[in-house]
């Protein structure tokens, strides 16, 4: 299993940090390839809570490589803090590497994050104003500032105001505040500069030589498909690229370095934020959901909007990430619902029907889902470790979401724990987690 991708299959938060840290137990580098710490990415290892927004869900792994890949924007900040706090919890982060062109989230992303929505007003989209946008917008505009750059002052504090000149007036409501004085941002960001330099790397070159020794190289995406800049549900998406392809582009490997791509769905779907989401439940169902999945945003603690299984978006997902095999997790919190719904096309209140997912936007603002009903399962299901010990309409509805899917569900998650998933197949012994 040398290059294998993992991506979210619906609109973040499907549990990409667990599965990742499943399958690091394997993997000899694990690099994260776009977005920044609009991520949370939650892991639970003997009772004990993890929390990643930067660094590699492969961590707690002592000495395994986790790379911070180019594709990546960094808010300095966030990672020295997590690097001190896992210093602190007993964790080993010698294995850390950050890509030397990676760009940095600046204070004045962070404002002007902040600075969008509010102007957006009820037309927000609802972003976790840790400053993405504006950072991608600069990286794109050739303004943006990246980690080498914290290596010399000189030349920090000529980008920094060559980056700040055409935001001037945007940012005239923050002329007085200290954190973006040019004086104080140099210093600080050199201060970074300075405790991030041991971890300073070029970590495409570490992708190949890992690929190239026949090693696994496990790529881990943040957010999920429909979060994607272009192929999602825009403009409320994110400002990066969160499938498959941009891998390649975001660790600097070629399409032939990926031989495998998982996506990673929960059994129902989840959306934080503003935009289109076909199966929502905005009722008491939609609100047991959250609460039995403890649907709560890891990065901004914002309640997540809860709905059915949308086949119909996860079909798109398939077939854009070219998945090859998915991980179902959260089955458990299907339990005792009676019937399951699953959406299999979408109806437009004028009557025409949508077997795959529209490109137009309004479209899939007024789609109105059409559900299969299966039956439910009842009981707790937390303790099952094989396939063979889930209730049959358990294994029934995965069967159906693999036969609708065109691939095989590979992984299920029956609880939040390490432990609590099920390795389906005949290839399980191979990827086996840990005891
Ligand atoms: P990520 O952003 O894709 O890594 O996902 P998050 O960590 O933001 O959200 C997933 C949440 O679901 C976390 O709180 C996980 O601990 C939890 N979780 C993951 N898998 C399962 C599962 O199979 N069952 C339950 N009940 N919780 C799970
Ligand atoms: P993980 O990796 C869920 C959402 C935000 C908002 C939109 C744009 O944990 O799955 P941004 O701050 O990126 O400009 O916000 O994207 N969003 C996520 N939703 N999980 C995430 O990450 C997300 N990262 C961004 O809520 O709707
Ligand atoms: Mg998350």
């Amino acid at each position: 299993m040398p290059g294998i991708v993992i991506v979210g299959a619906q609109w973040g938060d499907e549990g990409k940090g667990k599965v990742t840290d499943l399958l690091a137990e394997q993997a000899d580098l694990v690099i994260r390839f776009q977005g920044g710490n609009n991520a949370g990415h939650t892991i639970i290892r003997d009772g004990e809570t993890f929390k990643f927004h930067l660094i590699p869900s492969g961590i707690l792994y002592p000495g395994k490589i986790c790379a911070v890949g180019n594709g990546v924007v960094i808010d300095p900040a966030v990672m020295t803090g997590e690097i001190e706090e896992l210093r602190h919890r007993g964790i080993d982060v010698s294995g850390l590497r950050v890509s030397a062109n990676a760009h940095l989230i600046m204070p004045y992303h962070v404002k002007l994050d902040t600075a969008g929505e509010l102007k957006l007003g009820s037309l927000e989209i609802g972003t976790t104003r840790r400053g993405i946008g504006p950072c991608y917008a600069d990286k794109a505009s050739r303004l943006g500032i990246r980690l080498q750059d914290l290596l010399d002052a000189k030349i920090l504090r000529k980008k920094i105001r060559a980056a700040m000149e055409p935001k001037q007036q945007m940012l005239r409501p923050f002329a007085k505040d200290p954190e973006l004085d040019l004086h104080t941002m140099v210093e600080t960001y050199l201060t970074y500069g300075h405790r991030l330099e041991p971890h300073i790397a070029d970590t495409a070159r570490l992708c190949w030589e890992a690929l190239d020794a026949d090693h696994t190289v496990l790529f881990e995406g943040a957010q999920g498909t429909l979060l994607d800049l272009d192929h999602g549900t825009y403009p409320f998406v994110t400002s990066s690229n969160p499938i498959s392809g941009a891998a390649t582009i975001g660790a600097g490997v070629g399409p032939g370095d990926i031989d495998e791509v998982w996506g990673i769905a929960k059994a129902y779907a989840t959306r934080v934020g503003a935009g289109p989401f076909p199966t929502e439940l905005a009722d008491d169902l939609g609100d047991l959901l959250r609460e039995r999945g403890g649907e709560m945003g890891t990065t901004t603690g914002r309640p997540r909007r809860c709905g059915w299984l949308d086949l119909v978006a996860l079909r798109y997902a398939v077939r854009l990430n070219t998945m090859t095999a998915l991980a179902v997790t959260k089955l458990d919190v299907l339990s005792g619902l009676d019937p399951l719904r699953v959406c299999v096309r979408y109806r437009h209140p004028e009557g025409a029907v949508f077997d795959e997912f529209p490109y137009h936007q309004s479209i899939l603002h007024t789609a109105e889902p059409e559900y299969e009903e299966l039956p439910g399962f009842e009981g707790d299901i937390g303790e099952c470790r094989r396939e063979q010990d889930l209730p049959s309409e358990a294994r029934n509805y995965l069967a159906f979401l693999s036969d609708h899917l065109g691939i095989p569900v590979r992984l299920v998650g029956v609880g939040p724990g390490r432990d609590q998933v099920i390795w389906m197949g005949e290839e399980a012994p191979r990827l086996r987690a840990a005891a």
